[in-house]
């Protein structure tokens, strides 16, 4: 069951560029967003780095969501809990006996495949002499300390998300918090997946931006609403077309184990609806395993009514570099500035790597010293490149290229007038600022 914006039986939209994906990975690695891992020795499986770029933007995307989740709000705090994690908490969170895909493999080719992801045929040589699908548990196991043996078994988290539950008390007892209240944390999750695929939408490592907000049992179907609402308008707000954006209910054998309702925020990728976040009500699940796990009391008491109880709980589960790449792809175009055709990443300034390029319209010394100082002007309102090379209007388009919202060019009348030209990458509009308004022009285009 779909819900809007984006509508389940619209008539597919024409790809504006049916090799978006392909373009998005070149540009990354050309301009440095993401580099394959390990390419001196030629790739490591489907593992990847951020590069001078990638770094900038990836923070970026992690920062607005904890803007919106953590910052701007008085019910949510955070916290960043332990990658390496003991086996108890995954046997009472059901992960070492259920987070298993179903792993088949072709008789013929000897590729690998998950049963669910394929229809009876293998992708490679589409033999269907498929061996019977058996589980294969997804998490990265490790040992913790010298000595290999089942006393020094550790996971690497597959979801932060477990991290917030055992530590409900903790957080309860040092915040002083009530219910309705959230923990939040992004960091890295680990999977073992058998297919990963379409460059970081899906590897082993990636970074997730998960919450887990606790209310009270009869309060739960009112806040699972609320939180689709809220999530949902995050990523219009940060720019992702409302036609490329919907709300995708599980049907009731859809749900995992722990869940009475969940739904996916489902962007159009070049290849079809598929995930940025799931949003489930995890019901009182979490919380009563790791009670009956480890023997504490994980529950809230109200001391001004008497009551005690165990919280339902809310999660709103997303992946950052996932959103990331979404967030590329929908801001990827290509048009014409005065006759010359340029690719043009129509990122929201709160996500774009840089938010200035300040460019010396030329090399020579004369300029070099004032604008050294509208780039220490900028440094502490905006995220500033500083670009000396090429033609301004090469220079330009490589900004362009990487989303810079604005350009500020520093020429030879900027010695006598004390003022710069700003130019903006959508309208490519240029007009003259003087240089003492400069930081107060570039901050307030920068908070619209
Ligand atoms: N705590 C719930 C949970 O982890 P999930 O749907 O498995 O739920 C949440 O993961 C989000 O994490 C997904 O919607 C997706 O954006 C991201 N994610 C999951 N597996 C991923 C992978 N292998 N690579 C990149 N992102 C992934």
């Amino acid at each position: 069951m779909t819900e809007e914006p984006g509508e389940d039986d619209a008539a597919p939209e024409v790809p504006a560029y049916p090799d978006l994906v392909e373009r998005i990975v070149n540009l990354s690695k050309r301009r440095g967003f993401i580099f394959p891992s390990a390419e001196v020795y030629g790739g490591f499986r489907s593992t990847y780095d951020y590069g001078p770029l990638g770094v900038l933007m990836l923070r970026n995307v992690k920062d607005a969501w904890w803007r919106s989740m953590v910052q701007m709000r008085d019910d949510v705090v955070g916290i960043d809990a332990a990658i390496l994690s003991s086996p108890r908490i995954w046997e009472a969170s059901g992960h070492l006996a259920n987070f298993t895909d179903p792993l088949v493999d072709c008789r013929n080719c000897h590729e690998r495949w998950r049963a669910d992801k394929i229809d009876g045929t293998c992708p490679n040589c589409g033999s269907t002499d498929l061996t019977e699908p058996r589980a294969f548990n997804l998490m990265f196991k490790t040992y913790a300390g010298p000595v290999e043996e089942d006393a020094t078994v550790a996971y690497l988290r597959p979801e932060t998300a477990q991290g917030m539950f055992v530590n409900f008390l903790n957080v309860l007892t040092t915040t002083r918090k009530k219910p309705p209240f959230g923990i939040a944390q992004v960091g890295k999750s680990f999977r073992n997946e058998i297919t990963p695929q379409n460059f970081v939408f899906r590897t082993r490592e990636f970074e997730q931006m998960e919450m887990e907000y606790f209310v009270p049992p009869d309060e739960a179907d009112r806040w699972f609403h609320y939180w689709l609402d809220e999530r949902m308008r995050w990523y219009l707000d940060l720019g992702i077309p409302a036609g490329k954006l919907r709300l995708r209910h599980h049907d009731a054998d859809e749900l995992s184990h722990y869940s009475a309702a969940t739904a996916d925020v489902e962007f159009l990728f070049p290849w079809g609806w598929d995930e940025l976040e799931g949003i489930a009500n995890r019901t009182d699940f979490d919380l009563k395993a790791h009670a009956a796990h480890s023997g504490e009391r994980l529950e809230y008491f109200d001391q001004s009514t008497g009551e005690r109880y165990v919280p339902y709980v809310i999660e709103p589960a997303a992946g950052a570099t996932r959103t990331m790449m979404a967030f590329l792809l929908a801001a990827y175009d290509e048009d014409e500035v005065g006759g010359e055709r340029r690719t043009v990443l129509h990122l929201d300034p709160r996500l774009a790597p840089y938010q200035v390029a300040v460019l010396p319209l030329s090399k020579k010394d004369e300029l070099m010293p004032l604008s050294r100082q509208v780039l220490g002007i900028l440094q502490p309102v905006a995220v500033c490149d500083f670009d000396t090379t090429q033609s301004i209007g090469r220079r330009y388009r490589r900004q362009d290229e990487v989303g810079t919202p604005y350009c500020v060019t520093v020429d030879f009348d900027s010695l006598e007038d004390h003022s710069v030209t700003v130019r903006d990458r959508d309208t490519t509009e240029q007009v003259r600022v003087p240089i003492d308004r400069l930081a107060e022009e570039i901050a307030g285009r920068l908070r619209c």
